[in-house]
Formats: structure tokens, C-alpha cells, sequence
């Protein structure tokens, strides 16, 4: 069931600039796969702690609250990802920790060869092809299922075998907003070789859905502060006991299984928790659970459901006006009805630029974004055949009347 309009009243006051951009003024924002809203609380907390001058491991009340901040952190990351052992720690970005994960993976690996999937964001295939080629190893992409737009078992299967050393899988795509199946790829890979090291994009994924690295049989699992309800200049890797004390850049002298790279920010610790108190409310709000874990499972399907109400309405119209899926010159990226669809739609219009579309929304007060042929979105676009295409990205807390405010602009674009 999508949420009420009182739940989306109390929702959406949680969040920073949902209604109106602090510079161009009133829009409907569809760019959370560029960005997602911050939390009011996030904000709030990174400010305060910004202020400290204390550093962490002193023996003064300051320091100490610091690193409690920073072990509750720790633990709402392991909850939030259903992590039950390992190590989590903050870095630059997702795609500087993706980095650091496969390079690591790849030098404390005896296989000769990386896999992954041309589904993939740059933040995996580069670092992929690069380490492959440092340590001697071969690098190769599976394709994606152009039909499905999606990449399964049955593309990774023909490539795998024994000897390989890493293996990346995308959670959700940037570009199509299809979820893929972790769990069963992961499977297929484990079964012919066990010692493979499986690192997860969960980038794109970790706002829309369900994350369960306990269930996944993985190595390494990555999201991003900015598109999870926080802020930027922070990632979150999560590595298995396995590869937390593989050989890997750390100090001298450090614990086998510490990848943290000198002081920490206790404030991105504390936004990450934010988050994790929010989603834990909004579980709270949806079900009767009072647990944190089944309170964040009850916050994942009520997105879930909202998110779909939004494709609905994106795909089959809504207010009267007809949809994606329902305008003559209209085309959508991938199946108009998918499973795996999260909270995403990219399309183009016959005979308007796609980049030109994204400048008339904007003008009227919608936020989406442009995917083109760039070193971001190539990969995917070419096996499609689509040089451009427009990303209408929603999340939990769009409403459909700001998808009718996209449609209004898509419907008259497109003639009807
Ligand atoms: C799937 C995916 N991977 C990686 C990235 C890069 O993340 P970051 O900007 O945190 O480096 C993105 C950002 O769009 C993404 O969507």
C-alpha cells in the first residue's frame, strides 16, 4: 500500500528541500538517483559535530563522546546491511571505496581473472580492468539481458571458472533502475569458485530496498551517504571477516582486520545513524515491529510499495493524464512492467533531444537528468541502442502529484 497523504505530510517534513530548491525556487525533484534529499536530522548532527576540535582516542569526555558516536555508527551501518560479522568503516565516496575494495581483493588474490557485468557503473569495471592488468590477471564484462535490462545467473554462468580472483556484481543500475539478484549470482559464482572475492555496488540500491549482506554469501558490500537520506564526501564499505584480514593498505602495525585509513569523521558516522533512526521511525509507522532490524524490514517494503505507486503513476498515468507507458513517441528503457524495477524511468521522445527535455523540465519545475553515451552510462546505453535518454528518478517521499507535474510537460512534449 503507497503511504497516506499524512504520512507523506510527516515524511516529506523530515527531509531538506522537497518541495523547493534553496536556488531555482518550486520543483518536483526526480533526481534522487542523482542525489537523494538529506535528512533534516543529518544536517543537524554533521553541523554540531563539525564543531568539535577534539580528536578521537583521548582521554577526555569530549574524545570519549566522539568515539561512542563513531561505535554507534559502526553498529547502524552492520544493522542497516544486515551484517551480522565483518567490518564496516567510511571512505572518500562509493567509487573510491569500490576501488579500494577490488584493488585489495585483486593483490591478496592467487586467481587470474576479474569478472563483471556490463551493467555495471565505472566505479567497478574501472578499477577492475586497471587492477587486473597491475597484478597479470585477465579482466572480462558479461553482458546484461537487453530484454530485461537486468543481468542474472544466466549471463555470469558461461564466464565463470575456478581461478577467478574477484567478482563484481551491481545491485541496481543508475541507468535502467533494475534491481539484480545479489543472492543467486553470488551463488553460481561461490559454487564453481569458492574463493572468489564477490564486492556488491549496492550505490544505487540501498535507498529502494531490502539490504541483507548476511543472506548474500558476499565480500563486499558499498552505498553512498548522499544517496541515502544523508550527505555527501562519505561512503560505507562493508567487508566479510574474510577480507577484512586479507593483506590490505593499512598502517603498520594495525590489527589485521582494521581498514580504516587514519581520524574519522564522527560526523558522518552520526548522519549514518540518523538515517538509521529515520528508517527505523518510518518501520515503526508502517507496521507494529519494535525491533530495530524488523522495523528497518517494515520501512524497505513500505518504500517499496510507495516506489511502485510512483512507476505506476509515472508508467500508466495519473490526474488524467496518460503515462510513459501510454504516449505515442514515447519510449521507455526497458520493460514497461518489471519486477525489478526500483522507483526508476528512463525514457526518450521521439524527435526532442533528451537533454533538451531535461532543461524544459526543469524549467517548469521538475528535476530529472540526462543519461547519454558518456564514460558514466556508455556501458549500458550502447548494448541498448539509445543515445540519450531522460532519468526520472523518484524515492520514497515523491507524490503523485509531482508526477503529474512531470507528465504535464512529458504529454504536451510528446503532442497529446
Ligand atoms: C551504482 C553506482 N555506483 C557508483 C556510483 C558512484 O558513487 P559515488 O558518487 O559515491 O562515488 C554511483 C553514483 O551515481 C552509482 O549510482
Amino acid at each position: 500500500m503507497p503511504f497516506t497523504s499524512e504520512q507523506l505530510l510527516e515524511i516529506r517534513d523530515r527531509f531538506h528541500h522537497a518541495d523547493v530548491c534553496p536556488i531555482q525556487g518550486p520543483r518536483a525533484f526526480f533526481e534522487n538517483a542523482g542525489g537523494s534529499l538529506t535528512l533534516k536530522a543529518a544536517v543537524e548532527r554533521t553541523a554540531e559535530l563539525m564543531a568539535f576540535p577534539d580528536n578521537q582516542g583521548r582521554a577526555n569526555a569530549a574524545s570519549q563522546y566522539l568515539m561512542a558516536i563513531i561505535a554507534q555508527g559502526r553498529n547502524d551501518m552492520k544493522l542497516l546491511m544486515g551484517a551480522s560479522s565483518g567490518e564496516v568503516f567510511i571512505g572518500e565516496s562509493g567509487t573510491e571505496l569500490l576501488g579500494r575494495l577490488i584493488r585489495n581483493a585483486t593483490l591478496a588474490s592467487s586467481g587470474a581473472k576479474i569478472l563483471g557485468s556490463h551493467l555495471e557503473h565505472p566505479a567497478t569495471y574501472s578499477a577492475g580492468r586497471r587492477w587486473a592488468e597491475v597484478a597479470g590477471m585477465t579482466y572480462e564484462q558479461v553482458d546484461f539481458d537487453t530484454a530485461s535490462t537486468v543481468v542474472s545467473v544466466e549471463q555470469y554462468r558461461p564466464a565463470l571458472t575456478p581461478d577467478l580472483a574477484v567478482a563484481t556484481i551491481i545491485h541496481a543500475s543508475p541507468v535502467t533502475g533494475m534491481h539484480v539478484d545479489v543472492k543467486a549470482i553470488a551463488a553460481e559464482i561461490r559454487a564453481v569458485a569458492p574463493e572468489c572475492f564477490i564486492i556488491v555496488d549496492g550505490i544505487q540500491h540501498a535507498a529502494h530496498g531490502h539490504v541483507a549482506v548476511d543472506d548474500y554469501g558476499i565480500d563486499g558490500y558499498v552505498v553512498s551517504g548522499y544517496k541515502l537520506f544523508s550527505r555527501h564526501n562519505f561512503g560505507v564499505a562493508w567487508v566479510s571477516d574474510r577480507l577484512a584480514t586479507a593483506p590490505h593498505d593499512q598502517l603498520a602495525g594495525a590489527p589485521a582486520n582494521v581498514w580504516e585509513l587514519g581520524t574519522r569523521d564522527a560526523s558522518a558516522y552520526a548522519a549514518f545513524s540518523e538515517v538509521v533512526r529515520y528508517l527505523e521511525w518510518l518501520g515503526a509507522e508502517v507496521s507494529d515491529e519494535t525491533e530495530p532490524r524488523a522495523q528497518l524490514e517494515a520501512a524497505s517494503a513500505a518504500i517499496r510499495d510507495q516506489e511502485q505507486d510512483l512507476v505506476d503513476a509515472m508508467m500508466w498515468g495519473t490526474g488524467g493524464l496518460p503515462g510513459l507507458g501510454q504516449l505515442d513517441g514515447v519510449h521507455v528503457v526497458g520493460p514497461e512492467a518489471s519486477e525489478h524495477r526500483s522507483g526508476m524511468v528512463s525514457f526518450w521522445i521521439e524527435g526532442h533531444d533528451s537533454l533538451d527535455v531535461v532543461d524544459t523540465l526543469n524549467a517548469e519545475g521538475v528535476r530529472t537528468h540526462a543519461r547519454k553515451q558518456d564514460y558514466y552510462s556508455a556501458s549500458v546505453l550502447e548494448p541498448l541502442g539509445i543515445e540519450n535518454c531522460i532519468r526520472a528518478s523518484a524515492s520514497h517521499y515523491n507524490t503523485r502529484a509531482e508526477v503529474e507535474q512531470l507528465l504535464a510537460t512529458v504529454n504536451r512534449l510528446a503532442g497529446s
